[in-house]
């Protein structure tokens, strides 16, 4: 497979000066002014191959909206390399900018008077794009989208989450090659998701396009990404498939358990109990090298067990985990 993206020992630092409060402060700071330094990554590297779908996560201030910051090329490292689609993007920003589309969840980047189709028409100039195969796109986008009703009325009337698929179409429309999506999804109901990850699977099957998601919301990562990259302050904490995140960092499973008349379980110490009824109970179980407790297998043969199931805590669970005590 082709490498689309190749970064290494990339860092990026912020200057921050602090006002000072009194006149006398805000003199001398004419004169030599306080200021603070961010380390808002701190030598990061990774590579994406082409077609790549990748899930970039982290807590908030991680420092997941600086890099695509980078990566699209409105904000040059400090230090590092980046490659992308061949370019150094904050070098070669015009060509590189005919290859890549961004959407940045918190920002409007379509004219707020206008209606999105009319944006859409400036940029079909703007990337020169056909006629015909402006058309052609368009009417595939609002389709997968379901904007026809949408698109043409003015976006400052939008709801976020209408808004949200408008921007998508338009960092689409020249069919770039990479596509970074900085929280795509916020302000989105169920259904509009559930367009949205349908949308992406289909431009990604389609044309191979390689995608970067930022995102707080679970539900997009366990949808779209293969494989995930975690950052917290400034550090890849783990890039791997999310497949083997779940396995390697689940230490608990599961159980949920229906019973055929009323029962009391005494739980061994090691289990932390969820949720109990009557005729039910729910808990969890520590595993140990990877292997169920025997308790479980003992509850199914001494008690009325009517059903069971066993499975793994969320992902979210995990990933919260994994904010909060780092990868073990
Ligand atoms: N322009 C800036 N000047 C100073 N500090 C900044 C600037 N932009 C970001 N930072 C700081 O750098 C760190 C990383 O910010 P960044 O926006 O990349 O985080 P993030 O992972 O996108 O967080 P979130 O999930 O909240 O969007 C934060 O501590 C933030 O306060
Ligand atoms: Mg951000």
């Amino acid at each position: 497979m082709e490498t689309a993206i190749k970064v290494s020992g990339l860092a990026k630092e912020y200057k921050t000066y602090s006002r000072e409060e009194s006149f006398r402060a805000s003199i001398r700071s004419l004169f030599k002014r306080d200021f603070k330094i961010k380390h808002a990554l701190k030598g990061i590297d990774f590579e994406i191959k082409t077609g790549e779908v990748i899930g970039l996560i982290g807590p908030n201030g991680a420092g997941k909206s600086t890099a695509i910051k980078v990566l699209c090329g409105v904000l040059y490292p400090t230090s590092g390399e980046v490659k992308s689609l061949g370019y150094v993007p904050w070098k070669q920003r015009q060509e590189y900018a005919y290859n890549f589309g961004v959407v940045f969840g918190q920002k409007s980047q379509l004219a707020w008077d206008i209606p999105p189709n009319d944006t859409y028409h400036l940029l079909k100039v703007l990337y020169d794009i056909p006629e015909e195969t402006f058309k052609r796109r368009l009417a595939h986008m609002v389709k997968l989208l379901s904007l026809e009703d949408i698109y043409k009325r003015p976006t400052r009337g939008l709801s976020l989450g209408e808004r949200m698929k408008c921007e998508v179409v338009a960092a689409l429309l020249h069919k770039p090659k990479l596509v970074l999506l900085d929280e795509p999804t916020i302000g989105m109901d169920v259904v509009a998701k559930k367009q949205l990850h349908n949308f992406i699977k289909q431009i990604n099957k389609d044309y191979n396009t390689t995608f970067i998601i930022t995102t707080h919301d679970m539900q997009d990562i366990e949808k779209l990404c293969k494989r995930v990259i975690i950052i917290n302050t400034g550090d890849i904490v783990y890039d791997g498939p999310l497949a083997d995140l779940c396995k390697k960092y689940v230490t608990n499973k599961l159980i949920e358990v229906r019973f055929e008349e009323k029962t009391h379980v005494s739980l061994p110490k090691r289990c932390t109990l969820i949720d109990k009824t009557p005729y039910t109970i729910k808990f969890e179980v520590p595993l140990k090298n990877n292997k169920l407790d025997p308790f479980v297998a003992k509850l199914v043969g001494e008690y009325p067990v009517a059903d069971i199931t066993i499975s793994d805590p969320d992902i979210e669970e995990i990933i919260r985990d994994i904010y909060q005590h780092g990868t073990r």
